[in-house]
Parts: C-alpha cells; sequence; structure tokens
C-alpha cells in the first residue's frame, strides 16, 4: 500500500471511530472531551498530519484535502449532537424543576396576641361597652401627675411605697416612669375640661406601669387599667354596681364581692376590693390562702383635693375610681402561677396561652 492509501485509510478509521463515539456519548461534558481528542491542538487528526511531513511534495496536497474533509465532517457531527445533547439537557432540567401546582400549600405558623395583650384588650372592651371612652397617657410621666396632682405630697409615705423608677428631669421638673395609671385620670379630666367644660364624663385607661419590684406576683414592669367616672351625685353604689357587672362578665360567671376599707391618697373613702374565690367558690384553697376571698384591685371615691387640682368644683361633683392589675386577673381567670412566666417568653407557654 502506498504511504498516502495508508493515511486515507488512517483518516477513514479515524472518521467512523469518532462519529460512533460522537453517537454513545450521553453528556455535554464527555461531548466537549471528545472534540479535544479528536480536534484539538494535541488531537487525533493533528497525529495524522505528522505523517503528511513525509509524503512527496506533490502528494502533500491531495491528502491535505482529505484532512480538511475528515475534520469538517467531524465538526459538524460535533456540532449536531451537542445542539441535540443541549435540549435533553434543557427537557432534563425542565422535567427536574417541574412543580406540582395541585399539591397543598404548606400552612404557615400562626402567630396570636400575648395573654396580656389579649387581656388588657378584653377589660377594655367590657368598659368601652358601659360607655366608658378609652384614654391612654405616656408611660414617661411627671412627679407631679404620678403623685402631687393624686394628692400624694411630696413628704408623704405612700411615696417610698412605690418604688418609682425616675428618670431624666426635663428642666426642673422631675420625670419618673409611672407607677400607676392613675395619672391619667388627671390628664383625661383636664383634656376633657377643656374640650367639654364640665362632667360627665367617663374613662377607661389601660396601660404599661412600672415599680422596683420583683417575685412571684411582681414585675418591674406591668399593666395596670385605670377607671373613673365623675358626675353629679356618684356614689360608692355605682362603684359597687359596675364593679360587679365588670368581674362577672372577665370570669363569665357570678363573682361576689366584697369591698374593705382601705387607704388611697387619691381617693376617700377608699376600699381594696376582693372576689369570691373564683376555684373553691368560697370554700377555700390554696389560692385563696383558705379565706374564701382573692384580693383584686384598689379602689374608692375620687379625693376632693384630686378633683380641686384640675379645677372640677368637688362640691357639685364626684366620681368614684379603681385601677386593677392586669396579670394578676390574667392569672386568675387562667390559672397561671407566676407572674414572670408572661415576660419569660417561653414560647411553649405562650403557645397555650394562645388562642
Ligand atoms: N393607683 C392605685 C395603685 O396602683 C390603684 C387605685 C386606682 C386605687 C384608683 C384607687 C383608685 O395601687
Amino acid at each position: 500500500m502506498s504511504e498516502i492509501d495508508a493515511l486515507k485509510a488512517q483518516l477513514e478509521s479515524l472518521q467512523s471511530e469518532a462519529l460512533s463515539a460522537f453517537s454513545a456519548v450521553a453528556d455535554l461534558a464527555g461531548l466537549q472531551q471528545l472534540r479535544v481528542q479528536y480536534l484539538g491542538k494535541k488531537g487525533a487528526l493533528t497525529e495524522v498530519l505528522k505523517g503528511v511531513g513525509k509524503l512527496a511534495p506533490e502528494q502533500r496536497p491531495v491528502i491535505g484535502q482529505f484532512v480538511n474533509q475528515t475534520k469538517s465532517v467531524l465538526s459538524q457531527a460535533l456540532d449536531a449532537a451537542e445542539a441535540e445533547l443541549s435540549i435533553h439537557a434543557k427537557v432534563a432540567r425542565i422535567e427536574a424543576e417541574r412543580i406540582d401546582v395541585s399539591l397543598p400549600g404548606r400552612a404557615s405558623a400562626k402567630g396570636a396576641l400575648h395573654p396580656v395583650q389579649r387581656g388588657l384588650d378584653e377589660i377594655t372592651a367590657i368598659f368601652s361597652q358601659m360607655g366608658f371612652a378609652v384614654a391612654e397617657g405616656p408611660e414617661i410621666e411627671n412627679e407631679f401627675n404620678n403623685f402631687d396632682a393624686l394628692n400624694i405630697p411630696p413628704e408623704h409615705p405612700a411615696r417610698a411605697m412605690h418604688d418609682t423608677f425616675f428618670v431624666n428631669p426635663i428642666g426642673d421638673e422631675p420625670m419618673l416612669l409611672r407607677t400607676h395609671t392613675s395619672p391619667v385620670q388627671i390628664r383625661a379630666m383636664k383634656r376633657f375640661l377643656a374640650e367639654e367644660g364640665e362632667p360627665p364624663l367617663a374613662v377607661v385607661a389601660p396601660g404599661r406601669v412600672y415599680r422596683c419590684d420583683y417575685d412571684v406576683t411582681h414585675s418591674p414592669m406591668f399593666h395596670q387599667v385605670e377607671v373613673f367616672k365623675v358626675d353629679r351625685d356618684v356614689s360608692m353604689a355605682h362603684l359597687k354596681g359596675v364593679l360587679k357587672h365588670f368581674l362577672s362578665t372577665y370570669f363569665e360567671k357570678d363573682v361576689s364581692i366584697r369591698l374593705r376599707p382601705h387607704y388611697f391618697p387619691f381617693t376617700e373613702p377608699s376600699a381594696e376590693v376582693d372576689i369570691g374565690c373564683v376555684f373553691c367558690a368560697g370554700k377555700g384553697c390554696r389560692i385563696c390562702k383558705n379565706s374564701g376571698w382573692i384580693e383584686v384591685l384598689g379602689s374608692g371615691m375620687i379625693h376632693p383635693n384630686v378633683l380641686k387640682s384640675v379645677g372640677i368644683d368637688s362640691e357639685e361633683f364626684s366620681g368614684f375610681a379603681f385601677g386593677l392589675g392586669v396579670e394578676r386577673l390574667v392569672m386568675l381567670k387562667q390559672g397561671i402561677p407566676d407572674l414572670r412566666m408572661f415576660f419569660e417568653n417561653d414560647v411553649r407557654f405562650l403557645r397555650r396561652m394562645g388562642s
């Protein structure tokens, strides 16, 4: 066989070997490897070309043409295979990414209001339904509204009992975190008088209060709801009626109430209010310490000095007021043993309490 025939035969077998390799390859990466293997700089075709040098000069163009032909057959075959494989790859990807739109969606976890917030809302709503207007005041309060205007002068021992957190004064005015919601009485009465001229007014004021105190029944931040009404001829009977209606509505049963004489500087007379124990129906248990009664709030008839401090004539008008601890009422209703549980943010507790 002449050298030129040998080279031709070599090219032919290379071509058929390459074509069958192209049709067997399964992916684009494998195809790219074959392209390098056959057509690359150090590929099989280049290898064949090395033999061309041994040919006589007039034979070189003949074999050159063969090489070019083989090259173009192989590169066309490679392009065709590549086009086909990319379609396969695309189809496979679409298949893999397919979404079954008929599958049911995953429900996202639902949050719930904090039990204290629910208690606040519930309590406020009961008074709202009785016709009390909702009012709010600032948590950073001046000393005058928190104490002086409420008939608690500077040297009064009640100031010490309040375990007050003081903050930076504003000018000469000492400022504090309000220790109770009673300063809203002052703010709301002043605003009401400016707008309406004179009583009657009936207000419910929910909010946060602060005292430096921490144990099973006390937290340095807690919530109160202040309720008061000023009109002509308001008496203790009105106070008692409103309390009885509120407590029975809140506890969803007919609770008995008892007023015990007490002392608050801003009410006269003053009374602490007990309810018949909601756990043992008055028979005596651990919660009521066998007394059958549980103390729930402080109340009284608004002191004439408080009415005077906002410019209401205490000869003509009278009022009742009370302030209740929200956490305490929620604890009693839900049977929660430790007030601190509200603020530890243990999700297991919050979930159990969530509605
Ligand atoms: N402000 C009182 C307290 O926090 C509660 C109270 C309010 C008592 C209104 C009487 C009248 O202890």
